[in-house]
């Protein structure tokens, strides 16, 4: 376990936020856990993964814990699925690409998703029509509390839409180390949401794989979605936010062409990105940072923007859209600050 002192943690977070954390310890693999001072986490502390979702207001004056443990193997087959183990700190896409070659199907419409495997139960990271909690087998974590490695099921996490337990009733009591999958071996692809028929008909693809639809997926998120190496930013910076009907039939007779999902339990998903959109935020700058040209849900730092910044414009966009639409949005981004 590698340990820094009063490290940048520019290269740590896709936002590139040149912020200072006190310490940084480098979790290489479950057991660095085990050996970890528990008086740590009787100061001030937090995960970092692949800090794609999160976005730094000031320095940390605390212990960061960089999950960076690595591996991956198949715990469980049988004639149909298999179960895949992985380590929280493998970066995610590079995970999706190794179970295509592998011939599992479940992930693909989730490749390209920036971030590391320890985050995607945590908000149940979705693409696509489908989501994590799709393939999601079981999870293992550190308990803060005992300093043991617990295990929790599919009901355990109490998934949602970018929700889970961790994000909620267990928010900072444990520490993804081990995320499990089952995947198919025979494919189910998921191909009804957004461009994706479309782009497999451009690529000239009558049958598709699991590779063809991970391709599609890939070229449009390239054609949508700015690269952190290149731009920093975080993805959606906010959730789509969902409304009961009764608030949504006024908004709708105002704005006719709003979109929206009819969501299975009554409730109404706007698109946050329209919303921002219509209320004419897309492709501004303010400062050093903006929102994203091609995609109003995405903020993004043009170099020497501060998380406070960021975090400003966010509430202006909020505020506006309230005032125009009456619709509250949420962060789904997660901002540290001292
Ligand atoms: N829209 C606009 N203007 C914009 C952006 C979007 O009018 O600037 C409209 C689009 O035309 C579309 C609707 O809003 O009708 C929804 O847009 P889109 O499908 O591009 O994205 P989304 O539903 O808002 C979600 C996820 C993304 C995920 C895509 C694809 C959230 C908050 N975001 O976006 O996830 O890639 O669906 O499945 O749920 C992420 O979480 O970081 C992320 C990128």
């Amino acid at each position: 376990m590698r340990q820094s002192e009063n490290i940048s943690l520019k290269n740590y977070n896709t936002f590139g936020i040149d912020i200072r954390a006190d310490h940084l310890f480098e979790i290489e693999k479950e057991e660095d856990l085990l050996m970890l001072d528990p008086t740590i986490f009787i100061n001030k502390w937090m995960v970092l993964g692949g800090g794609s979702n999160v976005l730094f207001g000031s320095d940390y004056h605390g212990t960061v814990l960089w999950m960076n443990n690595k591996g991956k193997q198949v715990v469980k087959e049988t004639i149909t699925d298999v179960i895949v183990e992985v380590a929280a700190g493998e970066v995610w896409h590079d995970f999706v690409m190794w179970t295509i070659d592998k011939g599992y199907n479940g992930l693909e419409n989730l490749s390209l998703i920036p971030g590391n495997v320890g985050a995607s139960p945590m908000q149940n990271i979705g693409a696509y029509g489908v989501e994590i909690k799709d393939c999601f087998a079981y999870l293992h974590a550190y308990s803060i509390e005992t300093g043991k490695i617990e295990t929790f099921n599919f009901e355990d996490c109490a998934f949602g839409y970018r929700e889970s337990v961790f994000k909620n009733k267990l928010k900072d009591k444990y520490i993804i180390t081990t995320v499990a999958y089952r995947l198919k071996k025979e494919a189910n692809l998921q191909l009804s949401y957004g461009a994706i028929q479309s782009v497999l008909s451009d690529m000239g693809i009558v049958h598709p794989k699991a590779r063809d639809v991970s391709n599609a997926v890939i070229r449009i998120r390239q054609s949508k979605l700015p690269d952190p190496a290149k731009l920093g930013n975080a993805g959606s910076f906010f959730k789509n936010p969902i409304i009961s009907q009764q608030t949504f039939l006024p908004i709708k007779e105002k704005f006719p062409n709003i979109v929206h999902y009819q969501l299975e339990n009554g409730h109404i998903k706007l698109a946050a990105g329209w919303l921002i959109d219509q209320a004419g935020w897309k492709g501004k700058k303010v400062g050093a940072c903006g929102i994203h040209v091609n995609q109003a849900l995405i903020l993004v730092n043009y170099g020497a923007a501060k998380g406070e910044d960021i975090m400003n414009l966010s509430k202006l966009i909020r505020e506006d859209v309230f005032n125009k639409f009456g619709v509250e949005l949420h962060c789904e981004v997660n901002f540290v600050m001292d």
